[in-house]
């Protein structure tokens, strides 16, 4: 097993033993791709929501939030282009009965390739999977498998079936009869109850282009390979924003947004060279240019954001399928005197998936390092998550369970409890529940001993350093609020 690998493992099995993450429906065996939240996993998950809400729309004066429905009319993904054009490539091995992206076959193909040194062959098969997928080729992608004698890595077999499109959208029926008039979707992204409520927005709101509206919320995708944990998942969260602008300027704001996210990450201090950007070859049905934000996970550069120049593609396609002008009246003037007037806006979007985010923020704070001296050597098992993304601010501790320390406790946690979220624990002994909170990613620790009865005392200890510090009670809140201000991320 690879170093990384072996990483991979361990963040996995330190999700699930520390409450952030849990197959679904786990005493049923799980659920493909589908996973639950735990009572630190659902902290750490809101708290990169909120810092994504307050740099998106708290520090834009011109982006507004909303909350959409996961239901939206029938119409709405049939103007989209999802009902003909969001599917995958997929193809069935006959003796295993197993399913495969065919593009990810060759993907996976390529990368062996690389591996035993073999580039040239690499590059040969890349290029004509990118040109058979541009040109919806799918029996040359079966003929790609078939010449590079790709097999099912269940079956060992390379008995194929033909190459087909997969559409990944989930449906439902809405009320009592279950007829084709009734049939629903789970939407499968986020951005079009952005899109058929622009005019809401801009209306109530005047809002005046270039502006922007954010959402957070779930999406559903019937994925046909699901793996890697977290990364790919049939039910996951997306923050997307859309953004308003004038016809003709969308290459200056493709470029703004694409500076800004990139800044947005690298505040989080996981190291600039964890991200890569990766323009798209082959462009989404509503897109004119598209780049994706890598991350370095364990198992590779991976896309974990999008950037979109979506042109007027989807406002343009809801208006006449709605017969609803969905257009902006401009009064600036050009540079002839005259007003803009009315248009129908261009569109860029970013698009992040909260839980790869959520990942990416596991395996970059993931440590595991050597702490003692000499005989007494120990591995502490650290989550050194940025301060305030940490399901717990604080965790405070009386030193023992008797002569009144529990109660001196008790009384700092019920002063921190209204701003933070603080951990209350008074078994085993300090250092063993320091190196639990060091698992979980508290960042302070307050210790309260024999002493601070006397003089209103107590040790706070850091996370990253393991420092100890003697501090009076009265000082606690004024560290924590310098600590804990959001402006060390935001500014
Ligand atoms: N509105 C544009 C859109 O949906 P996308 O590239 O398909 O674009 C955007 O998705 C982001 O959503 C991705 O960059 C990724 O982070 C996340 N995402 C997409 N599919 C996902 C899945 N099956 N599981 C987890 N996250 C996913």
């Amino acid at each position: 097993m690879s170093n990384n690998e072996d990483i991979f493992k361990k963040v996995v099995s330190h999700a699930k033993e520390y409450g952030f993450v849990f197959p679904s429906s786990e005493i049923y065996d799980g659920l493909g791709a589908v996973y639950d939240y735990g009572q630190n996993g659902v902290e750490l998950k809101n708290n990169l929501r909120t810092y994504w809400w307050k740099a998106m729309v708290q520090m834009h004066e011109n982006i507004v939030g909303i909350d959409a429905a996961i239901f939206m009319h029938p119409k709405v993904w049939k103007a989209s282009g999802h009902v003909d054009g969001f599917s995958d490539p997929m193809i069935d091995n006959k003796d295993s009965k197993k399913r495969y992206r065919a593009d990810q076959l060759l993907e996976d193909k390529i990368a062996r390739y690389e591996k035993d040194g073999k580039t040239n062959k690499a590059n040969e098969l890349q290029e004509a999977m990118d040109k058979a997928l541009l040109d919806n080729d799918l029996p040359q992608l079966k003929s790609l498998i078939e010449t590079h004698e790709i097999a099912c890595p269940i079956s060992g077999t390379r008995n194929w079936t033909d190459v087909r499109q997969f559409n990944l959208m989930f449906a439902t029926e809405m009320g009592a009869a279950a007829d084709e008039s009734d049939k629903v979707y789970l939407r499968p992204e986020t951005a079009q109850g952005i899109f058929v409520n622009f005019l809401n927005v801009q209306k109530t709101g005047r809002m005046k282009i270039p502006f922007g509206i954010a959402q957070t919320g779930k999406a559903f995708r019937n994925e046909i390979i699901a793996r890697q944990f977290i990364m790919r998942m049939r039910e996951f969260e997306q923050m997307e924003m859309q953004f308003f602008i004038r016809p003709g300027t969308q290459k200056q704001w493709y470029e703004y947004w694409k500076e800004a996210r990139i800044k947005w990450h690298n505040k989080l201090g996981y190291g600039a060279d964890k991200y890569r950007f990766h323009d798209h070859v082959k462009l989404a049905h509503y897109a004119d240019a598209a780049v994706d934000i890598e991350f370095d996970f364990p198992f590779g550069f991976k896309e974990m954001e999008g950037i979109h120049s979506r042109t007027d593609f989807d406002l343009r396609n809801h208006q006449e399928l709605s017969g609803k002008k969905l257009q902006y009246f401009d009064a600036e003037l050009d540079e002839n005197g005259k007003p803009y007037g009315n248009y129908i806006p261009y569109v860029i979007e970013t698009s992040i998936g909260l839980d790869r985010l959520f990942l990416a923020t596991l395996c970059a704070c993931y440590k595991e390092e050597e702490v003692g001296e000499d005989d007494k050597k120990d591995t502490r098992v650290v989550l050194s998550l940025p301060s305030l993304l940490a399901p717990y601010k604080v965790a405070v501790f009386p030193l023992t369970k008797k002569d009144g320390l529990p109660e001196k406790a008790r009384v700092i946690m019920d002063e921190l409890k209204f701003d933070y979220n603080c951990f209350y624990e008074e078994k085993d002994a300090i250092g063993k529940r320091y190196r639990r909170q060091d698992a979980l990613g508290t960042p302070y620790c307050i210790t309260v001993d024999h002493d601070t009865l006397n003089d209103d005392t107590v040790t706070i200890r850091y996370r990253d350093t393991m420092k100890q510090e003697r501090i009076p009670i009265a000082k606690i809140k004024e560290i924590l609020r310098e600590e804990l201000d959001w402006k060390k991320l935001l500014a």
